[in-house]
């Protein structure tokens, strides 16, 4: 069922001014929460940096402006995570004070900007946010139990030297996540405390997740930060049309997904941003070969390190997978989720994949990369108990035995009923309306001059 919000009240006409990081796992929640705030009556006015500039096309309702941001120029050899996200902040701050402060001295425009929504990544825009005298709102794009996670590593002045120990103050998190998540203070570590730093000053924090599901996680959050956070996730059930991305869908694949039998196709995909090496790629390949089940298999072109797109699949393969296995670049997600067909999920556990995992009650199987994937694995097999972790990494044997914990032994039934029992919790928590009238006064107006 799709929540549909109710009609904006005729008090609400402010203009917000949205800012979101140029990654995918970032802009789409971003666009989502657009919509949702338009529906509720607010104009929308979309900052974005060239490079993976959203398509305008599919927002008519939006105002949007553009960054320059040079980001081609930047030698890939530097194009980490934490390098992007560092140069961004930097790069962009000039050009989004310049275009905040334009539209706040427009006389003709005629609803008054009264908040600003950035990326929680975009930690340098809240000096503009103070300069101008703007409320900003942070959207946080990963769950609620990383940052209480990541919080605590980065609190943390010593660790267990075991890699598969728990850690006390977490416990579904092992040692060995935390290299992971790195909490290296010249890269991710930085970006993290910076990101933290300026999510504190902000006048509160939007969560594309729901209460129920991260419930003790909201409330450390609360307690910790002393700022309002709004929990109004699932962004992407909320309306039925899909918004597109920034690589082009393969819808053909729903009709292949049409002929196949309820619950019997492994869904596999890795996100936007992790990359595998030829041999992972290749022990993937045998692993869900081996299964014997139907699969569809995103490989987006350049995920596989030093190759295209296919070129190193082992020899043969597509000849002796036929019909059963299918590969493309890119499909709707969220749609091959929803299918009957679709039975698990092999996710990187990127927030947003898990998320739309949870909403479709699809059980997943798990291999995380980096920064907050561990996490979340670790909540999805640990806390929620909805999934299995390959922690042995990418080995064919450990694949399939993984692969079939979840698609046939009794094992991952009661992940299914457990992820199904979620997810009525969460379309009961849609059908109740999230945006209440606190986020309302709050992004109206929070200096409280708003004329409401
Ligand atoms: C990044 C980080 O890697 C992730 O850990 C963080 O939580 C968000 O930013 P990404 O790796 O792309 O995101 O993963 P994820 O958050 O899962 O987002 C991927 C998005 O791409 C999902 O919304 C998914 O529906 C979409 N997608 C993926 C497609 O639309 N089609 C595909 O074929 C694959």
């Amino acid at each position: 069922s799709t929540f549909r919000p109710s009609q904006p009240p005729a008090s609400c006409r402010r203009r917000i001014v949205m800012f979101p990081m140029p990654f995918q796992g970032h802009i789409t929640p971003m666009l989502h929460l657009a919509n949702i705030l338009h529906s509720q009556g607010f104009k929308i006015t979309i900052i974005h940096t060239e490079y993976n500039a959203p398509n305008r096309s599919n927002y008519p309702h939006f105002t949007f402006r553009s960054i320059s941001d040079r980001f081609s120029e930047i030698p890939a050899a530097e194009l980490s995570a934490s390098y992007c996200i560092k140069y961004l902040n930097n790069y962009c701050l000039d050009p989004f004070r310049k275009f905040l402060a334009e539209l706040l001295a427009d006389e003709e425009e005629e609803e008054k900007v009264s908040c600003m929504i950035t990326d929680a990544a975009f930690y340098s825009t809240q000096a503009v946010a103070d300069e101008l005298g703007i409320p900003r709102l942070v959207l946080e794009t990963n769950s609620l139990s990383c940052i209480v996670a990541s919080d605590i590593l980065l609190s943390l002045s010593t660790l267990p030297k075991d890699p598969e120990a728990l850690v006390m103050e977490f416990p579904p998190l092992k040692l060995k996540d935390v290299g992971k998540g790195n909490t290296d203070p010249k890269g991710m570590g930085e970006v993290m405390v910076n990101t933290r730093n300026q999510m504190k000053a902000s006048s509160g924090i939007i969560w594309n997740t729901f209460k129920e599901l991260e419930e003790y996680a909201l409330e450390t959050v609360c307690q910790d930060y002393r700022i309002p956070s709004f929990t109004l996730g699932p962004f992407h059930k909320y309306f039925t049309a899909s918004s597109g991305g920034l690589i082009e869908q393969d819808r053909n694949i729903l009709s292949w997904l049409d002929t196949q039998a309820p619950k019997s196709v492994v869904y596999v995909s890795f996100g936007s941003v992790a990359r595998i090496t030829e041999s992972d790629f290749q022990e993937m390949a045998h692993g869900l070969a081996n299964t014997g089940l139907p699969f569809l298999w995103v490989v987006r072109p350049g995920v596989v390190r030093g190759s295209e797109w296919l070129e190193s699949l082992p020899e043969k393969f597509l000849e002796s997978v036929g019909d059963k296995g299918r590969i493309v670049k890119w499909c709707p997600q969220p749609k091959v989720l929803a299918h009957p067909a679709t039975g698990c999920f092999w996710t990187h556990c990127g927030w947003n994949s898990t998320l739309e995992s949870i909403c479709e009650g699809v059980p997943m199987v798990c291999s995380p990369c980096f920064v907050d994937q561990p996490i979340n694995s670790r909540c999805v097999c640990g806390v929620w108990k909805i999934g299995v972790i390959l922690e042995d990494g990418f080995e064919r044997d450990g694949i399939e035995t993984a692969i079939k914990s979840v698609m046939v032994n009794e094992e991952g039934k009661e992940m299914r009923k457990r992820i199904n029992s979620i997810k009525d919790k969460m379309n009961l928590s849609l059908e109740k309306g999230v945006v209440g009238p606190h986020l309302v006064s709050l992004l109206q107006d929070s200096n409280g001059s708003a004329d409401v």
